[in-house]
Protein backbone atom coordinates (compact mmCIF):
# COMPACT_ATOMS: atom_id res chain seq x y z
CA UNK A 1 0.00 0.00 0.00
CA UNK A 2 1.36 3.33 -0.83
CA UNK A 3 2.20 5.73 2.00
CA UNK A 4 1.50 9.12 1.41
CA UNK A 5 3.44 11.74 2.72
CA UNK A 6 3.81 15.83 2.54
CA UNK A 7 6.65 17.61 1.13
CA UNK A 8 7.20 21.34 0.55
CA UNK A 9 8.52 21.44 -2.96
CA UNK A 10 10.41 24.98 -4.47
CA UNK A 11 8.36 25.80 -7.73
CA UNK A 12 10.95 27.88 -9.41
CA UNK A 13 13.48 24.79 -9.40
CA UNK A 14 12.08 21.97 -7.04
CA UNK A 15 14.13 21.78 -4.44
CA UNK A 16 12.51 19.68 -1.67
CA UNK A 17 12.20 20.57 1.75
CA UNK A 18 10.55 18.80 4.86
CA UNK A 19 8.98 22.45 5.84
CA UNK A 20 8.04 25.43 5.01
CA UNK A 21 10.95 28.16 3.71
CA UNK A 22 10.47 31.96 2.85
CA UNK A 23 13.51 31.52 0.70
CA UNK A 24 14.66 28.74 -1.65
CA UNK A 25 17.93 28.05 -0.70
CA UNK A 26 18.41 26.58 -4.38
CA UNK A 27 17.30 29.34 -6.51
CA UNK A 28 16.76 31.91 -4.09
CA UNK A 29 13.37 32.97 -4.92
CA UNK A 30 10.93 34.25 -2.61
CA UNK A 31 7.90 32.56 -1.50
CA UNK A 32 8.00 30.05 -4.25
CA UNK A 33 7.27 26.81 -1.42
CA UNK A 34 4.19 24.85 -1.96
CA UNK A 35 2.98 21.81 -0.21
CA UNK A 36 2.57 19.00 -2.35
CA UNK A 37 1.87 14.90 -0.93
CA UNK A 38 4.64 12.18 -2.15
CA UNK A 39 3.41 8.91 -3.12
CA UNK A 40 6.59 6.50 -2.89
CA UNK A 41 5.71 3.53 -5.10
CA UNK A 42 8.42 1.57 -4.09
CA UNK A 43 8.75 -0.30 -7.69
CA UNK A 44 9.13 2.68 -10.13
CA UNK A 45 12.87 3.04 -8.77
CA UNK A 46 13.86 -0.11 -8.97
CA UNK A 47 14.93 -1.15 -5.68
CA UNK A 48 11.87 -2.09 -3.98
CA UNK A 49 9.34 -5.30 -4.34
CA UNK A 50 9.90 -8.11 -5.94
CA UNK A 51 13.53 -7.93 -6.92
CA UNK A 52 14.86 -10.99 -8.07
CA UNK A 53 18.85 -10.35 -8.31
CA UNK A 54 20.08 -14.11 -9.25
CA UNK A 55 18.84 -13.60 -12.84
CA UNK A 56 20.40 -10.04 -13.28
CA UNK A 57 23.59 -10.28 -15.07
CA UNK A 58 25.71 -7.04 -16.56
CA UNK A 59 26.00 -7.36 -20.35
CA UNK A 60 29.53 -6.57 -22.57
CA UNK A 61 29.89 -3.79 -24.29
CA UNK A 62 30.42 -5.43 -27.36
CA UNK A 63 27.63 -7.24 -27.19
CA UNK A 64 24.94 -4.78 -27.28
CA UNK A 65 23.78 -4.63 -31.06
CA UNK A 66 22.63 -1.61 -32.56
CA UNK A 67 19.77 -1.76 -35.31
CA UNK A 68 19.62 -0.24 -38.85
CA UNK A 69 16.84 1.89 -38.08
CA UNK A 70 18.34 3.10 -34.73
CA UNK A 71 17.27 6.94 -36.47
CA UNK A 72 14.05 7.58 -38.06
CA UNK A 73 14.46 10.67 -40.29
CA UNK A 74 11.72 13.27 -40.45
CA UNK A 75 12.68 14.80 -43.74
CA UNK A 76 12.23 18.29 -41.91
CA UNK A 77 16.01 18.82 -42.09
CA UNK A 78 16.72 21.65 -40.08
CA UNK A 79 14.50 19.40 -37.32
CA UNK A 80 16.92 16.45 -38.33
CA UNK A 81 19.93 18.44 -38.03
CA UNK A 82 18.78 19.94 -34.30
CA UNK A 83 18.46 16.41 -33.01
CA UNK A 84 21.59 15.15 -34.03
CA UNK A 85 20.83 13.00 -37.11
CA UNK A 86 16.81 11.99 -36.56
CA UNK A 87 15.07 11.05 -34.22
CA UNK A 88 17.04 8.17 -31.77
CA UNK A 89 14.58 5.03 -31.29
CA UNK A 90 13.03 4.78 -27.39
CA UNK A 91 14.55 8.72 -27.00
CA UNK A 92 12.52 11.22 -24.80
CA UNK A 93 12.36 14.73 -26.13
CA UNK A 94 11.50 17.88 -24.26
CA UNK A 95 10.12 20.28 -26.61
CA UNK A 96 10.10 23.94 -24.82
CA UNK A 97 8.89 27.02 -25.77
CA UNK A 98 6.83 30.61 -25.14
CA UNK A 99 3.33 30.17 -25.60
CA UNK A 100 2.09 30.07 -29.19
CA UNK A 101 5.77 30.52 -30.74
CA UNK A 102 4.27 26.96 -32.61
CA UNK A 103 5.40 24.10 -31.24
CA UNK A 104 2.24 22.26 -31.55
CA UNK A 105 2.79 23.24 -35.28
CA UNK A 106 6.13 21.88 -35.51
CA UNK A 107 5.12 18.68 -34.17
CA UNK A 108 2.25 18.30 -36.13
CA UNK A 109 4.46 19.19 -39.18
CA UNK A 110 6.44 16.11 -38.01
CA UNK A 111 4.07 13.73 -37.75
CA UNK A 112 2.90 14.49 -41.27
CA UNK A 113 5.93 13.75 -42.85
CA UNK A 114 6.54 10.86 -40.46
CA UNK A 115 3.03 9.30 -41.29
CA UNK A 116 3.96 9.85 -45.20
CA UNK A 117 7.29 7.49 -44.59
CA UNK A 118 4.99 5.13 -43.12
CA UNK A 119 5.65 5.38 -39.52
CA UNK A 120 2.62 4.74 -36.96
CA UNK A 121 2.05 8.28 -35.00
CA UNK A 122 0.05 9.15 -31.81
CA UNK A 123 -0.63 12.65 -31.30
CA UNK A 124 -2.17 13.19 -27.51
CA UNK A 125 -3.54 16.30 -26.52
CA UNK A 126 -4.33 17.44 -23.05
CA UNK A 127 -4.76 20.92 -24.10
CA UNK A 128 -7.24 21.23 -28.01
CA UNK A 129 -9.66 19.20 -28.79
CA UNK A 130 -10.02 17.06 -31.93
CA UNK A 131 -11.58 19.73 -33.70
CA UNK A 132 -8.77 22.03 -33.08
CA UNK A 133 -6.43 19.88 -34.00
CA UNK A 134 -8.19 19.17 -37.64
CA UNK A 135 -8.46 22.81 -38.20
CA UNK A 136 -4.37 22.99 -37.40
CA UNK A 137 -3.96 19.98 -39.31
CA UNK A 138 -5.85 21.44 -42.09
CA UNK A 139 -4.16 24.54 -42.64
CA UNK A 140 -0.41 22.73 -42.58
CA UNK A 141 -2.01 20.93 -45.71
CA UNK A 142 -3.59 17.66 -46.94
CA UNK A 143 -2.06 15.10 -44.51
CA UNK A 144 -1.96 11.77 -46.94
CA UNK A 145 -1.64 9.24 -44.40
CA UNK A 146 -4.15 9.32 -40.83
CA UNK A 147 -2.49 9.29 -38.02
CA UNK A 148 -4.09 8.75 -34.72
CA UNK A 149 -4.89 11.42 -32.57
CA UNK A 150 -6.27 11.24 -28.51
CA UNK A 151 -7.74 13.59 -26.41
CA UNK A 152 -6.73 12.66 -22.68
CA UNK A 153 -4.61 14.01 -19.83
CA UNK A 154 -4.99 11.17 -17.83
CA UNK A 155 -1.68 9.05 -17.78
CA UNK A 156 -2.39 5.54 -17.05
CA UNK A 157 -5.15 5.49 -19.87
CA UNK A 158 -2.31 6.97 -21.90
CA UNK A 159 -0.09 3.70 -20.83
CA UNK A 160 -2.96 1.53 -21.80
CA UNK A 161 -3.43 2.87 -24.73
CA UNK A 162 0.41 3.41 -25.71
CA UNK A 163 0.88 -0.78 -25.09
CA UNK A 164 -2.85 -1.46 -26.96
CA UNK A 165 -1.59 0.64 -30.24
CA UNK A 166 2.35 0.44 -29.77
CA UNK A 167 2.96 3.32 -32.04
CA UNK A 168 6.44 4.25 -33.13
CA UNK A 169 6.21 7.77 -32.20
CA UNK A 170 4.46 9.71 -29.53
CA UNK A 171 3.69 13.28 -28.75
CA UNK A 172 2.48 14.74 -25.83
CA UNK A 173 1.11 18.24 -25.85
CA UNK A 174 1.83 19.17 -22.93
CA UNK A 175 3.21 17.61 -19.75
CA UNK A 176 1.77 20.20 -17.51
CA UNK A 177 -1.27 18.70 -18.24
CA UNK A 178 -0.68 15.31 -17.87
CA UNK A 179 -1.79 13.83 -14.45
CA UNK A 180 -0.91 10.15 -12.27
CA UNK A 181 -4.00 9.30 -10.60
CA UNK A 182 -2.31 7.94 -7.58
CA UNK A 183 -0.98 11.54 -6.81
CA UNK A 184 -3.29 14.27 -5.64
CA UNK A 185 -1.50 17.67 -6.79
CA UNK A 186 -2.70 19.31 -9.86
CA UNK A 187 -1.28 18.94 -12.80
CA UNK A 188 1.29 21.46 -13.64
CA UNK A 189 2.36 20.92 -10.54
CA UNK A 190 6.36 19.97 -9.46
CA UNK A 191 5.48 16.24 -8.64
CA UNK A 192 2.81 15.75 -10.97
CA UNK A 193 5.41 17.16 -13.63
CA UNK A 194 7.82 14.85 -12.46
CA UNK A 195 6.06 11.71 -12.04
CA UNK A 196 4.78 12.12 -15.08
CA UNK A 197 7.83 12.39 -16.74
CA UNK A 198 9.25 9.34 -15.07
CA UNK A 199 6.14 7.43 -16.42
CA UNK A 200 7.41 8.54 -20.20
CA UNK A 201 10.61 7.84 -19.67
CA UNK A 202 10.10 4.35 -18.71
CA UNK A 203 7.42 3.71 -21.15
CA UNK A 204 9.82 5.44 -23.80
CA UNK A 205 12.87 2.95 -23.03
CA UNK A 206 11.28 0.11 -22.46
CA UNK A 207 8.75 -0.22 -25.46
CA UNK A 208 11.50 1.26 -27.86
CA UNK A 209 9.18 4.35 -28.77
CA UNK A 210 10.45 8.08 -29.40
CA UNK A 211 8.50 10.34 -27.08
CA UNK A 212 7.91 13.99 -27.64
CA UNK A 213 6.69 16.15 -25.02
CA UNK A 214 5.90 19.91 -25.17
CA UNK A 215 6.68 21.77 -21.79
CA UNK A 216 5.56 25.14 -21.08
CA UNK A 217 8.44 27.70 -20.13
CA UNK A 218 8.20 29.78 -17.40
CA UNK A 219 8.63 33.98 -17.78
CA UNK A 220 12.11 33.61 -17.46
CA UNK A 221 12.19 31.01 -20.34
CA UNK A 222 12.78 27.99 -19.00
CA UNK A 223 10.90 24.56 -18.99
CA UNK A 224 8.25 25.25 -15.90
CA UNK A 225 8.48 22.64 -13.58
CA UNK A 226 11.77 20.99 -11.75
CA UNK A 227 15.03 21.37 -13.03
CA UNK A 228 15.00 17.75 -13.30
CA UNK A 229 12.91 17.39 -15.73
CA UNK A 230 15.79 18.37 -18.03
CA UNK A 231 18.25 15.97 -16.77
CA UNK A 232 15.43 12.84 -17.14
CA UNK A 233 15.17 13.08 -20.68
CA UNK A 234 17.47 12.80 -23.49
CA UNK A 235 17.02 15.89 -25.64
CA UNK A 236 16.15 19.50 -24.49
CA UNK A 237 15.44 21.68 -27.41
CA UNK A 238 13.61 25.26 -26.65
CA UNK A 239 11.31 26.85 -30.05
CA UNK A 240 12.43 30.75 -29.91
CA UNK A 241 12.12 33.44 -31.79
CA UNK A 242 10.58 37.03 -32.08
CA UNK A 243 6.95 36.95 -31.48
CA UNK A 244 6.85 39.98 -33.83
CA UNK A 245 9.14 38.38 -36.25
CA UNK A 246 7.91 35.50 -38.49
CA UNK A 247 10.88 33.63 -38.02
CA UNK A 248 11.67 30.90 -35.43
CA UNK A 249 14.87 29.03 -33.95
CA UNK A 250 14.97 25.53 -32.77
CA UNK A 251 17.55 24.69 -30.47
CA UNK A 252 19.06 22.13 -28.65
CA UNK A 253 20.37 22.73 -25.24
CA UNK A 254 21.19 19.39 -24.09
CA UNK A 255 20.96 16.47 -26.51
CA UNK A 256 22.31 13.05 -25.58
CA UNK A 257 22.32 12.01 -29.18
CA UNK A 258 24.50 15.27 -30.96
CA UNK A 259 25.80 18.77 -30.83
CA UNK A 260 24.03 21.36 -29.50
CA UNK A 261 25.35 24.01 -31.28
CA UNK A 262 22.65 22.98 -34.31
CA UNK A 263 19.97 25.28 -35.06
CA UNK A 264 17.10 24.61 -37.02
CA UNK A 265 15.63 28.09 -38.66
CA UNK A 266 12.14 28.11 -39.89
CA UNK A 267 9.76 30.75 -40.80
CA UNK A 268 6.05 31.19 -39.46
CA UNK A 269 3.57 31.67 -42.72
CA UNK A 270 -0.20 30.86 -42.68
CA UNK A 271 1.00 27.17 -44.20
CA UNK A 272 2.84 26.33 -41.04
CA UNK A 273 6.42 26.54 -41.02
CA UNK A 274 8.58 26.59 -43.66
CA UNK A 275 12.43 25.67 -43.56
CA UNK A 276 14.57 28.84 -43.99
CA UNK A 277 17.42 26.73 -45.73
CA UNK A 278 19.48 29.95 -45.84
CA UNK A 279 19.30 32.07 -43.34
CA UNK A 280 21.50 34.60 -44.23
CA UNK A 281 19.57 35.80 -47.00
CA UNK A 282 16.68 36.08 -44.94
CA UNK A 283 18.71 38.18 -42.29
CA UNK A 284 19.73 40.66 -45.01
CA UNK A 285 16.56 41.03 -46.33
CA UNK A 286 15.60 44.58 -46.27
CA UNK A 287 19.27 46.24 -45.59
CA UNK A 288 18.78 50.33 -45.74
CA UNK A 289 21.35 51.38 -48.26
CA UNK A 290 23.45 54.19 -47.76
CA UNK A 291 22.70 54.89 -44.40
CA UNK A 292 25.11 55.55 -41.23
CA UNK A 293 25.51 53.09 -38.56
CA UNK A 294 24.78 49.53 -40.53
CA UNK A 295 27.17 47.14 -40.75
CA UNK A 296 26.91 42.97 -41.76
CA UNK A 297 28.90 40.87 -39.71
CA UNK A 298 28.95 36.78 -39.68
CA UNK A 299 27.91 34.70 -36.83
CA UNK A 300 28.40 31.14 -36.42
CA UNK A 301 25.15 29.00 -35.07
CA UNK A 302 27.05 25.36 -34.14
CA UNK A 303 29.02 24.56 -37.82
CA UNK A 304 26.57 26.99 -39.49
CA UNK A 305 27.51 30.87 -41.02
CA UNK A 306 25.02 33.27 -40.46
CA UNK A 307 25.14 36.52 -41.59
CA UNK A 308 23.16 39.60 -39.81
CA UNK A 309 23.01 43.16 -39.77
CA UNK A 310 24.22 45.36 -36.90
CA UNK A 311 22.74 48.33 -36.51
CA UNK A 312 24.00 51.31 -33.84
CA UNK A 313 21.91 54.74 -33.76
CA UNK A 314 24.25 57.51 -31.33
CA UNK A 315 22.82 60.55 -31.05
CA UNK A 316 23.06 63.32 -28.52
CA UNK A 317 21.96 63.18 -25.25
CA UNK A 318 19.11 64.89 -23.38
CA UNK A 319 19.93 63.63 -20.11
CA UNK A 320 22.58 63.58 -17.19
CA UNK A 321 22.85 59.80 -17.81
CA UNK A 322 22.98 58.36 -21.43
CA UNK A 323 20.75 56.06 -22.45
CA UNK A 324 22.30 53.07 -23.88
CA UNK A 325 19.87 49.65 -24.58
CA UNK A 326 20.99 46.49 -26.78
CA UNK A 327 18.71 44.22 -28.42
CA UNK A 328 20.20 40.70 -29.85
CA UNK A 329 23.03 41.41 -28.04
CA UNK A 330 24.83 41.42 -24.37
CA UNK A 331 24.17 44.88 -22.88
CA UNK A 332 26.99 45.05 -20.47
CA UNK A 333 29.44 43.94 -24.09
CA UNK A 334 28.21 47.04 -25.80
CA UNK A 335 28.65 49.35 -22.59
CA UNK A 336 32.38 47.50 -22.78
CA UNK A 337 32.86 48.23 -26.40
CA UNK A 338 31.87 51.57 -26.10
CA UNK A 339 34.80 52.33 -23.25
CA UNK A 340 37.00 51.23 -25.56
CA UNK A 341 36.27 53.50 -28.28
CA UNK A 342 36.00 56.06 -25.13
CA UNK A 343 39.68 55.65 -24.53
CA UNK A 344 41.66 54.59 -27.52
CA UNK A 345 39.73 56.75 -29.74
CA UNK A 346 39.25 58.96 -28.26
CA UNK A 347 35.11 59.38 -29.53
CA UNK A 348 33.43 61.42 -26.52
CA UNK A 349 30.22 58.70 -26.12
CA UNK A 350 29.59 60.00 -22.73
CA UNK A 351 27.45 62.52 -24.02
CA UNK A 352 25.46 60.12 -26.63
CA UNK A 353 22.80 57.78 -26.57
CA UNK A 354 23.60 54.97 -27.94
CA UNK A 355 21.34 51.70 -29.34
CA UNK A 356 22.63 48.88 -31.22
CA UNK A 357 20.32 46.30 -32.42
CA UNK A 358 21.15 43.16 -34.64
CA UNK A 359 18.27 43.31 -36.92
CA UNK A 360 15.88 40.32 -37.71
CA UNK A 361 15.41 40.31 -34.11
CA UNK A 362 18.06 37.38 -34.08
CA UNK A 363 19.95 37.23 -30.31
CA UNK A 364 23.87 36.80 -30.67
CA UNK A 365 26.57 36.43 -28.14
CA UNK A 366 29.18 35.66 -29.45
CA UNK A 367 32.55 37.94 -29.43
CA UNK A 368 32.92 37.55 -33.17
CA UNK A 369 30.73 40.49 -33.78
CA UNK A 370 32.04 42.82 -31.06
CA UNK A 371 34.33 44.60 -34.30
CA UNK A 372 31.06 45.05 -36.11
CA UNK A 373 29.14 46.89 -33.52
CA UNK A 374 32.55 48.85 -32.83
CA UNK A 375 32.12 50.02 -36.49
CA UNK A 376 28.16 50.23 -36.41
CA UNK A 377 28.94 52.92 -33.33
CA UNK A 378 31.85 54.75 -35.30
CA UNK A 379 29.29 54.87 -38.47
CA UNK A 380 27.08 56.74 -36.60
CA UNK A 381 28.81 59.07 -34.19
CA UNK A 382 30.91 60.19 -37.20
CA UNK A 383 27.58 60.49 -39.73
CA UNK A 384 29.33 58.36 -42.77
CA UNK A 385 27.99 55.20 -44.59
CA UNK A 386 30.17 51.83 -44.53
CA UNK A 387 29.56 49.80 -48.03
CA UNK A 388 27.00 47.80 -48.41
CA UNK A 389 29.51 45.34 -50.08
CA UNK A 390 31.63 44.89 -46.79
CA UNK A 391 31.73 42.58 -44.12
CA UNK A 392 33.26 42.49 -40.55
CA UNK A 393 34.01 40.38 -38.04
CA UNK A 394 36.59 39.42 -34.69
CA UNK A 395 36.38 40.13 -31.01
CA UNK A 396 38.16 43.06 -29.59
CA UNK A 397 40.21 43.03 -26.87
CA UNK A 398 39.57 46.14 -23.73
CA UNK A 399 43.48 47.39 -25.04
CA UNK A 400 41.37 47.69 -28.63
CA UNK A 401 43.37 44.93 -30.43
CA UNK A 402 41.40 42.88 -32.66
CA UNK A 403 41.68 39.37 -31.57
CA UNK A 404 41.57 36.16 -33.79
CA UNK A 405 37.93 34.24 -34.36
CA UNK A 406 37.27 30.84 -34.84
CA UNK A 407 35.89 29.26 -38.05
CA UNK A 408 37.02 32.12 -40.61
CA UNK A 409 37.16 30.36 -43.74
CA UNK A 410 33.70 29.44 -43.54
CA UNK A 411 32.51 32.90 -42.78
CA UNK A 412 34.49 33.97 -45.64
CA UNK A 413 32.94 31.62 -48.01
CA UNK A 414 29.06 32.53 -47.03
CA UNK A 415 29.96 36.37 -47.29
CA UNK A 416 31.19 35.55 -50.70
CA UNK A 417 28.61 33.83 -51.67
CA UNK A 418 25.96 36.10 -50.96
CA UNK A 419 28.34 38.59 -53.02
CA UNK A 420 30.49 40.40 -50.79
CA UNK A 421 33.35 41.90 -51.78
CA UNK A 422 35.43 42.75 -48.55
CA UNK A 423 36.16 41.34 -46.09
CA UNK A 424 37.71 42.78 -42.64
CA UNK A 425 39.12 39.80 -40.61
CA UNK A 426 41.48 39.93 -37.49
CA UNK A 427 45.24 40.08 -39.00
CA UNK A 428 45.84 37.16 -37.11
CA UNK A 429 43.63 34.76 -38.69
CA UNK A 430 44.79 35.88 -42.30
CA UNK A 431 48.02 33.42 -41.69
CA UNK A 432 45.81 30.78 -41.89
CA UNK A 433 43.45 31.82 -44.21
CA UNK A 434 43.81 30.27 -47.88
CA UNK A 435 42.98 32.83 -50.92
CA UNK A 436 39.67 32.95 -51.55
CA UNK A 437 38.73 34.56 -55.45
CA UNK A 438 36.52 36.94 -55.77
CA UNK A 439 36.81 38.78 -52.71
CA UNK A 440 39.34 40.61 -50.90
CA UNK A 441 40.35 40.28 -47.50
CA UNK A 442 42.06 43.11 -45.19
CA UNK A 443 43.42 41.99 -41.49
CA UNK A 444 43.35 44.67 -39.37
CA UNK A 445 45.06 44.24 -35.89
CA UNK A 446 43.49 47.50 -33.61
CA UNK A 447 40.51 49.45 -33.59
CA UNK A 448 42.61 52.47 -34.13
CA UNK A 449 43.50 50.73 -37.72
CA UNK A 450 40.21 50.33 -38.57
CA UNK A 451 39.12 53.58 -39.72
CA UNK A 452 41.37 53.76 -42.44
CA UNK A 453 39.68 50.22 -44.17
CA UNK A 454 35.90 51.82 -43.50
CA UNK A 455 35.74 54.90 -45.82
N1 LIG B 1 -3.58 31.41 -40.16
C1 LIG B 1 -2.39 31.64 -39.63
N2 LIG B 1 -1.48 32.34 -40.33
C2 LIG B 1 -0.25 32.57 -39.85
N3 LIG B 1 0.17 32.15 -38.66
C3 LIG B 1 -0.69 31.46 -37.92
C4 LIG B 1 -2.01 31.15 -38.36
N4 LIG B 1 -2.61 30.44 -37.40
C5 LIG B 1 -1.72 30.31 -36.40
N5 LIG B 1 -0.58 30.91 -36.72
C6 LIG B 1 0.65 30.97 -35.90
O1 LIG B 1 0.74 29.79 -35.14
C7 LIG B 1 0.95 30.11 -33.79
C8 LIG B 1 0.31 29.08 -32.91
O2 LIG B 1 1.04 27.88 -33.09
P1 LIG B 1 0.95 26.71 -32.05
O3 LIG B 1 -0.45 26.53 -31.60
O4 LIG B 1 1.65 25.58 -32.69
O5 LIG B 1 1.82 27.26 -30.86
P2 LIG B 1 2.14 26.55 -29.50
O6 LIG B 1 3.56 26.88 -29.22
O7 LIG B 1 1.73 25.14 -29.54
O8 LIG B 1 1.22 27.35 -28.51
P3 LIG B 1 0.65 26.89 -27.08
O9 LIG B 1 1.70 27.28 -26.10
O10 LIG B 1 -0.57 27.71 -26.94
O11 LIG B 1 0.39 25.45 -27.16
C9 LIG B 1 0.34 31.46 -33.60
O12 LIG B 1 0.95 32.20 -32.56
C10 LIG B 1 0.59 32.11 -34.94
O13 LIG B 1 1.87 32.71 -34.93
MG1 LIG C 1 0.34 24.03 -28.45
Amino acid sequence: MAKAKNIYFCQECGYESAKWMGQCPGCKSWNSFVEEPVVKTGGSSGSGGSRNSASVKPTRLSEVSLKTDERVFTDITELDRVLGGGIVRGSLVLVGGDPGIGKSTLLLQMCKTLAEKKKSVLYISGEESLQQIKMRADRLGAFREDIMMLCETNLDTIGDVVRKYQPEIVIIDSIQTMFKEDISAAPGSVSQVRESTNVLMQMAKGLGISIFIVGHVTKEGVVAGPRVLEHMVDTVLYFEGDRHASYRLLRAVKNRFGSTNEIGVFEMRSEGLVQVPNPSEYMLNGRPEGASGSVVSCAMEGTRPILVEIQALVCHTNFNMPRRTAAGTDYNRVNLLMAVLEKRLGMKLDSCDAYVNIAGGMRLNEPAIDLAIVCAIISSYKNFEISGKTIIFGEVGLTGEVRAVNMVEQRVMEAKKLGFSVCIVPQVNLKSLQKVDGIAVIGVSTVMDIMKYLK
